[in-house]
């Protein structure tokens, strides 16, 4: 398709001007065609600059998400060498489950917005434009008991995604939130089904939620003041395909780490230092209790350690917790 072609030029030629004479020699159609070709790209919203002359620039900043501006970032080996990008669904984790889950293992979906947004303990995801919906399918053979080790891995990614493209480090609150500033900018999610009979892992989906370009003062109240977005910590945002495209790279490291001998070790080494609720109060809830307590750290499991008020210790498998002083105690 001549559109498919000449958004490809552009992309090749992001922030330089390129003119209609060469993308119309370059890819062998008319000057007329790639004119139209143009008037749709920029009818979808890309932000091309025409020239006199005949010119064509596909600004440095344009933020829209499709294939060929993220294709190139990727250097992955197989995490999102086959990807999709959608411009909505209900739940990228959803849509995997329904309709994508004969794919291969590292089959990414990425939508720009979701309508039902799953989060952890059954709660909603708020998934508006501006923001990036990732979910990657795995189909691995390791063992159940290891699969909390997704979640740690992918927020070590993340984390490390986030420093490469604004080189702010973010903090890590068990389990799975991402925080810049004591602000949530990331969530996620790993589901997983399980083979009935033989209790093996069949799929592994880590779904992640992150704020980019996201608005967050449109969010309902309750959100707008525990949640923040990349475009409220730096005056230029990077490009959503830069983020996503930085945490595929990364999970990919991570992942690879982590299926080697004594990976786990080295997730959970960096996954620790990136905590930060240890040695602070904490309230901890969950669906049958909650009570305030002291947070030392992570087990060899990933598991929270607390101490309760009463000097126990305790080891939390699941749930939330809620950082109540932001001082340390020894
Ligand atoms: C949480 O913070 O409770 C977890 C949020 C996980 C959100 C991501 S967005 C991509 C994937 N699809 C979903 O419906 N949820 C996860």
């Amino acid at each position: 398709m001549v559109r498919e072609k000449v958004l490809d030029e552009l992309e090749k030629n992001r922030g330089k001007q390129i003119s209609g004479e060469q993308i119309a020699k370059d890819i062998g159609v008319s000057r007329a065609a790639v004119w139209k070709a143009i008037n749709s790209l920029k009818k979808n919203g890309m932000n091309i600059k025409s020239t006199t002359g005949g010119g064509y620039c596909l600004n440095e900043d344009d933020d829209t998400l499709n294939f060929k501006s993220l294709k190139p970032l990727c250097k992955c080996k197989y995490i999102g060498n086959d990807l999709i990008i959608i411009p909505e669904t209900t739940s990228t984790n959803e849509s995997i489950k329904q309709n994508y889950s004969n794919k291969n293992d590292g089959f990414v979906l990425i939508a720009e917005k979701q309508t039902n947004g799953k989060g952890r303990m059954g709660r909603n995801f708020n998934s508006p434009e501006g923001g990036a919906y990732i979910s990657i399918l795995l189909k691995p053979s390791f063992k159940i008991n290891d699969l909390s080790f997704l979640t740690l891995l992918a927020a070590v990614s993340v984390c490390d995604a986030i420093n490469k493209c604004i080189n702010i480090e973010p903090k890590i609150k068990w389990v799975n939130d991402i925080m810049i500033n004591n602000k949530k900018i990331c969530g996620i999610l790993t589901e997983a089904s399980i083979e009935g009979e033989t209790g093996d892992i069949k799929n592994i989906i880590v779904g992640i939620g992150i704020n980019i370009r996201t608005n967050i003062s449109k969010m309902p109240k309750d959100i707008r003041d525990i949640a923040t977005s990349l475009s409220d910590i730096c005056v230029n945002p990077p490009r959503r395909a830069i983020v996503i495209a930085e945490i595929l790279n990364s999970f990919e490291n991570y992942y690879d780490i982590f299926l080697k001998e004594n990976g786990k070790d080295k997730i959970l080494e960096i996954y620790s230092q990136n905590l930060c609720c240890i040695n602070k109060k904490i309230h901890v809830y969950n669906s049958f209790e909650n009570y305030d307590a002291i947070c030392k750290g992570v087990n060899k499991s990933g598991n929270l350690i607390v101490i309760n008020s009463e000097g126990k210790t305790k080891i939390l498998k699941s749930g939330e917790i809620r950082i109540l002083t932001d001082s340390l105690i020894k």
